[in-house]
């Protein structure tokens, strides 16, 4: 199917720029592609906005290599594809840059200067919102010498390669996300975890989305269900409901679903949460690791 939206797809001056010289190379992988060639530090034309959207879409996941790019030109080409979301837990953004989320493992005098532990389970961004987020972008500022990659699922594939059983099992349903599902228990792992106050909580409240929910730009079918923000389904006995949930989320990310992105400098790594859930594998406690975040917001999932 070919894409019928163009997010954004005027370039922010209205000027013509000139083309880059852009390859991109598939990984072997179920997701994802290499983008050579490309600054994101200069403002795309208009055809070369539309080759990384059609490659966004044709593989989910795109790796820009070597990006020395300042937080407002990060934000300049995620609004290409956008709104940006703004995270609840402001105590993490950058400072000056509401739109920036710092995910980072680094404490200084004790406290944290980002999310550290982002990504420890299963999820797709943003998705207890009513619009779970587009696709995200996620800068390396500072790599860990060892350990800190990034998983990321195929979840068209975990759809189309659902047993039988499950795939009548999900046919027709929803299921509820929830911001605080394992609030409390992240709290107790990274006791730095701020607590969150009444009006964080009010903009977090449980929404319901369909477990199999239709990519807005391509039609293909993703599941929709993640282990970190998926509570329950809609309509089921509180066991049945989590047996479902459990078989849904091991097969989502059985390993021929998987890309593993193990970082290099200056990576930018944009995907796409339509398609895929993402995990942080983790990092040694002892190493440092710090990468800058923007979000896009998306469509209400169908
Ligand atoms: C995230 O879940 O956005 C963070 C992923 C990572 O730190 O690898």
């Amino acid at each position: 199917m070919t894409t019928a939206f163009a997010p954004n797809a005027a370039s922010d001056t209205g000027h013509a720029h000139q083309a880059q010289s852009i390859e991109i190379r598939a990984f072997d992988a179920p997701v994802g592609a290499e983008v050579l060639g490309l600054d994101l530090g200069q403002p795309l034309n208009d055809d070369d906005f539309r080759r990384i959207h059609r490659a966004h879409l044709d593989h989910h996941v795109l790796v820009f290599r070597d990006q020395r790019i300042t937080p407002d030109q990060q934000i300049a080409f995620s609004r290409r594809f956008g709104p940006l979301q703004i995270h609840v837990l402001h105590q993490f953004q950058l400072k000056g840059y509401p739109e920036v989320l710092i995910v980072s493992n680094i404490l200084e005098n004790g406290q944290p200067i980002g999310l550290g532990d982002a990504g420890h389970y299963w999820h797709s961004d943003l998705s207890y919102k009513e619009k779970p987020s587009l696709g995200s972008l996620l800068h390396a500022q500072e790599l860990p010498s060892e350990g800190g990659d990034t998983l990321f699922a195929n979840m068209h594939l975990a759809y189309d390669k659902l047993p039988a059983h499950l795939r009548a099992a999900v046919e027709g349903r929803s299921a509820e996300h929830t911001y605080l599902a394992k609030y409390a228990e992240l709290q107790k792992r990274s006791p730095w975890r701020p607590n969150l106050s009444a009006e964080q909580i009010a903009q977090v409240k449980p929404v319901v989305h369909p477990i199999v929910r239709t990519h807005p730009e391509t039609g293909r079918k993703a599941l929709f269900v993640g282990e970190h923000f998926t509570t329950r389904v809609i309509g089921l006995p509180e066991d049945e409901s989590k047996q479902l949930l459990d078989e849904l989320f091991a097969h989502s990310v059985r390993p021929e679903h998987l890309y593993r992105h193990q970082w290099a400098e200056h990576d930018m790594v944009f995907w796409d949460n339509r398609s895929l859930m993402h995990l942080a594998a983790g990092t040694p406690d002892h190493l440092r690791r710090k990468l800058y975040r923007t979000t896009i917001e998306g469509d209400v999932p169908f």
